[in-house]
């Protein structure tokens, strides 16, 4: 049967939530937040809000054994087809890959620069403003090598979901995860020996409670969804191949712990490197992994071109293990709708997607910019505002007042109760019906007044 094996779900879950959001967001979003303070609201919210409504997307995922508008359609006791609409917010992911497509081929490109460094064609800058040129010159110029290294991405991410669950995204996901962890820890090891780590781990996990302002507990929410995969589908559709009796509270345990871990491991990594050269951990923004990051690892030599191989090819790993798990929603949704094949349904939402990644790049290039802006905002960000500001939380939101409200209160009993006796249950499912729509409705709210 075409189910996942139950490390295979483990790894193919962990692969879909560890990406780009806690190798690149996180990271960054720590530095503009104060560090530790952030760090912790992120691990709570995670914890409080974003595991409560993970396990509401797997067991939808799980009783329907459908893709997400198929599971709200055949779950759902009354006004099905309203239900299936919110299904729909698969949608998201199909627009988040688009873009995500774009910076994991970034990262394509870095990786062949540092490859091409260690062969002495090219060199690592240790300027960082020469590496700031660098970055601006690939999003507003090189439009030859972001179309390239974007398509290998695509093709490569399109072509594992063509090879179906069991052959494709498990066997990926089988070598690229282990090998991403044992990538960060060699890099942790070596972080581990500079002055800079124990800078790192003060301002990672010294509490420091004045830095937390209102904005920092929005975005960390936010974070805390995207990160973990919620409100697109995704979660749902890898549910349906769950294999029988697997231990669900278990593994998504493990699955939130490995999220945080590397998010952690990252976060370790990146800024015993900063505080090592003595670089400003807030000032960076998202050039911090593609500007800063060079500089610093340049300054090491050889050792440092090994490192930023070494450092982008985890990030890849990372990225293209999430991207997969974006496409696979909708082409499950059209096999079993249309009962296409998997093929067909590759293609058509291969040339969607490959469309969209294209007006993304555009979007950033000086001369297209102008006519790929829409209300003052460029058609990259429309899609990352939409789908992480908008879609995302719509969708997990919903799912939580889907399984609080909408489901059977027994059903949900006798599937959890085996795994998380009945108390367990019990704070589960208090969480699920008040505590995580309500900070929903709160991110939500401030993010439209701010
Ligand atoms: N969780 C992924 C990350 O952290 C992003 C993602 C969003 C994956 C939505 C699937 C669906 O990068």
């Amino acid at each position: 049967m075409n189910t996942f094996s139950k490390i295979g779900f483990i790894l193919a879950v962990a692969g879909s939530a560890v990406g780009l959001g806690n190798a690149w967001k996180f990271p960054t979003m720590v530095g503009t937040n104060g560090g530790s303070a952030f760090v912790l609201l992120f691990i709570l919210l995670t914890l409080c809000v974003g595991f409560i409504m993970f396990l509401c997307e797997l067991y939808i995922g799980k009783t329907s054994g459908l893709d997400p508008v198929g599971a709200y359609y055949k779950l759902a006791p009354s006004n099905k087809k309203a239900w299936s609409l919110v299904g729909f917010s698969m949608i998201g992911a199909l627009l988040i890959v688009s873009f995500y497509s774009v910076i994991i081929g970034w990262i394509v490109y870095y990786l062949y620069h540092s490859l091409m460094a260690l062969f002495n064609f090219t060199s690592l800058n240790v300027d960082i403003n020469e590496n700031a040129k660098l970055f601006v010159n690939l999003l507003e110029k090189n439009v030859t090598a972001e179309i390239i290294c974007f398509s290998i991405v695509f093709f490569l991410a399109f072509w594992v979901v063509s090879r179906g669950i069991k052959n494709g995204i498990e066997k990926l996901n089988v070598i690229m995860m282990p090998t991403l962890f044992v990538l960060l820890l060699l890099m942790l090891c070596y972080s581990f020996t500079q002055n800079g780590f124990a800078d790192a781990f003060k301002f990672l996990f010294k509490p420091d409670f004045s830095k937390i302002t209102s904005s920092s507990f929005l975005e960390a929410l936010g974070l805390a969804c995207f990160s973990l995969s919620i409100g697109a589908g995704s979660i749902i559709t890898y549910s349906a191949s769950l294999p029988e009796k697997t231990n669900f509270i278990s593994s998504t345990f493990y699955i939130i712990f490995i999220n945080l871990l590397i998010g952690l491991m990252m976060g370790l990594i990146v800024f015993s490197f900063i505080f090592e050269f003595n670089a400003d951990p807030s000032a960076q923004g998202p050039g911090l992994i593609f500007i800063s990051l060079i500089s610093l690892f340049a300054k090491l030599g050889f050792l440092g071109k090994i490192l930023a191989i070494t450092f982008f090819i985890a990030l890849f790993f990372a990225g293209i293990t999430s991207a997969v798990s974006m496409i696979e929603p909708f082409v499950f949704f059209l096999i079993n709708k249309f009962n296409m094949k998997r093929i067909k349904a590759i293609i058509l939402l291969g040339i969607l997607v490959y469309i969209l990644g294209l007006m993304c790049i555009f979007s950033t290039i000086s001369d297209t910019k102008d006519s790929l802006t829409f209300f003052g905002m460029g058609f990259f960000d429309i899609l990352d505002y939409l789908s992480s500001n908008i879609i995302m939380p719509f969708g997990s939101f919903m799912a939580a007042i889907f399984v609080g409200y909408f489901l059977s209160c027994k059903d949900l009993y006798k599937t959890f109760y085996p795994y998380t006796g009945d108390l367990g249950f019990k704070v589960w499912y208090f969480f699920a019906r008040f505590v995580a729509p309500l900070a929903v409705i709160i991110i939500v709210y401030f993010k439209f007044k701010g």
